[in-house]
């Protein structure tokens, strides 16, 4: 005779009940029993073939927000047509938007669908709108918003079996205009078979087994003749989503603690820079084309900040104009002050550090940033307006070149990337400049990372510095793609639940 434990038994019994086929919520309704133990008996009585599950996908469609307002007033661009057919067939868009009392966040929206049903073109020099032709009473997709409304959920069985296939090619039209919800679920049932219902014939006896060793049964002695179950570890339970930190944030505190295990101590600087700090100081020309409009934001209100004290800008300002004590020729231009008070968001964390430095001019100086940095770019896979910068710099005597090298290669391997190379570049304000690259195996390519070099005279003279520095900086959010694999960089801010979900921790 099968031996079931007592929720196995009841699940089987209820599902006796229940006609001998019953889906996971109606054996929960029924018998009270909550569904993880509905399933794990399931997969008990399946084992022993008194029982088969049986999954089904199900999907169901219903209205937002959005939709179920459209479904009580219309869809905007009935809205308009009816009132474009009321005034005569050609009127002004603003009369038509105004009889229609249409709201203005979806004018935009009824005209590009008033243009795609071809049922008016809108004259965008003019402002009018004229009729094209009368529209149908009711097109399939304010049909499927009447019948989503009237009936609410659509595909407790299957979407298939409630809609006409016309309403079906519909949902996909509303899917686009985000108007619905749409969920997918999968729907088990489980089934008595022919050997469970001989069995259930037959009879079945329970065990009467105790799941947890409680300090009475030891003390009593009562364990010796209880039967204890079982514990199946490996079957699977349910999934839980604990709280963790953003992988942004996890990388930025992994930086941290390398610089730290590696000396360095952390400063911050203000985002909302002069120009001075964040070019002029590094030596970059007022007139160079990183400056313009289309790379740096510059601030509306205030627009101006003040300057370092006036030797400081001094000194800055001949080096620019003909290379003052460096021996340098400078740039060969008119340097103005009034240029270098704007006041921009930083565009680089160099700003920081150089400021920094100009308070610390004795040596050793270990010190670094992550923070943020603007550019006034365009949002794409590979680039963000405000991301991160990685920022070091040493200032010693007789550091070197070859200190930066080292440094640099025990920080990425620090990161567990091994494989760097060092190229000759070019930076305003270092000599030499370099450019490290690192190979990063799952791409199976060479990446840019960090920026590097020495401080030229230029910057370093004016603000009385009188050691080689040794700087270099880069961009996090690239490190963060190609740690976690990822090919579109927006995803980091998406605040896409289960991508941070799934994303693991980095180490
Ligand atoms: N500031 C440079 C950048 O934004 C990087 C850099 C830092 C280069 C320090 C040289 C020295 O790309």
């Amino acid at each position: 005779m099968v031996e079931l434990r007592e929720k196995e038994y009841t699940t089987l019994l209820t599902i006796e009940k229940l006609g001998g086929n019953a889906s996971v919520e109606e054996i929960m309704k029924q018998s009270g029993l909550p569904d993880a133990t509905i399933m794990r008996a399931a997969l008990t009585l399946q084992k022993e073939k008194l029982g088969e599950i049986h999954e089904e996908k199900q999907t169901t469609v219903r209205l937002n927000e959005e939709g179920r307002f459209h479904a009580k007033k219309g869809l905007p661009e009935r809205r308009l047509i009816n009132s474009l057919i009321k005034l005569g067939g050609k009127t002004s868009l603003k009369k038509a938007v105004e009889d229609a009392k249409l709201e203005k966040k979806f004018v935009p929206i009824a005209l590009g669908w008033l243009r795609r049903k071809n049922w008016a073109i809108p004259d965008t020099k003019t402002s009018t709108l004229q009729l094209l032709e009368t529209p149908e009473k009711e097109g399939t997709d304010e049909r499927l918003l009447r019948v989503l409304m009237e009936k609410k959920v659509l595909g407790r069985q299957t979407v298939a079996e409630d809609l006409s296939l016309e309403l079906q090619s519909a949902v996909k039209i509303l899917k686009k205009r985000q108007l619905l919800e749409i969920n997918q679920k999968t729907r088990r049932t489980i089934e008595i078979t022919e050997a469970g219902w001989k069995k259930i014939r037959k009879g079945i006896r329970v065990t009467n087994e105790v799941t947890q060793l409680t300090p009475e049964l030891i003390i009593t002695g009562k364990w010796r003749k209880t039967k204890l179950t079982k514990f199946d570890v490996t079957a699977p339970g349910p999934v839980v989503y604990p709280a963790k930190v953003h992988p942004v944030q996890q990388i930025i505190q992994t930086v941290k603690e390398i610089f730290a295990e590696m000396g360095f101590t952390e400063i911050r600087g203000p985002i909302v820079e002069t120009t001075f700090w964040n070019f002029d100081a590094l030596f970059q020309p007022q007139d160079h084309p990183a400056r313009e409009m289309h790379d740096t934001f510059y601030l509306g209100y205030p627009k101006t900040g003040k300057l370092p004290k006036k030797s400081t800008v001094n000194n800055v300002a001949k080096t620019h104009e003909n290379g003052w004590k460096t021996s340098s020729k400078g740039w060969q231009y008119s340097w103005s002050s009034k240029e270098a008070k704007k006041l921009v968001l930083r565009t680089h964390t160099t700003a920081t550090t150089i400021r920094y430095l100009a308070e610390h001019k004795e040596p050793p100086v270990k010190v670094f940033s992550v923070d943020r940095v603007f550019r006034n770019e365009k949002m794409d896979y590979k680039s963000l307006a405000e991301f991160h910068q990685i920022e070091g710099i040493i200032m010693d005597n007789n550091v070197t070149l070859r200190d930066l090298i080292g440094t640099l290669k025990k920080f990425y391997l620090k990161l567990g990337l091994k494989k760097v190379r060092f190229w000759p570049s070019y930076f305003p304000y270092t000599e030499p400049s370099a450019q490290s690259t690192v190979y990063i195996p799952e791409f199976k390519k060479w990446f840019e990372l960090c920026g590097m070099g020495m401080f030229r005279p230029e910057v370093l003279a004016p603000l009385g510095i009188k050691y080689p520095v040794l700087a270099w900086g880069g961009g996090l959010e690239r490190l963060i793609m190609l740690k976690l694999g990822l090919d579109d960089i927006r995803l980091l801010y998406k605040n896409n639940l289960n991508w941070i979900r799934r994303t693991p921790t980095c180490q």
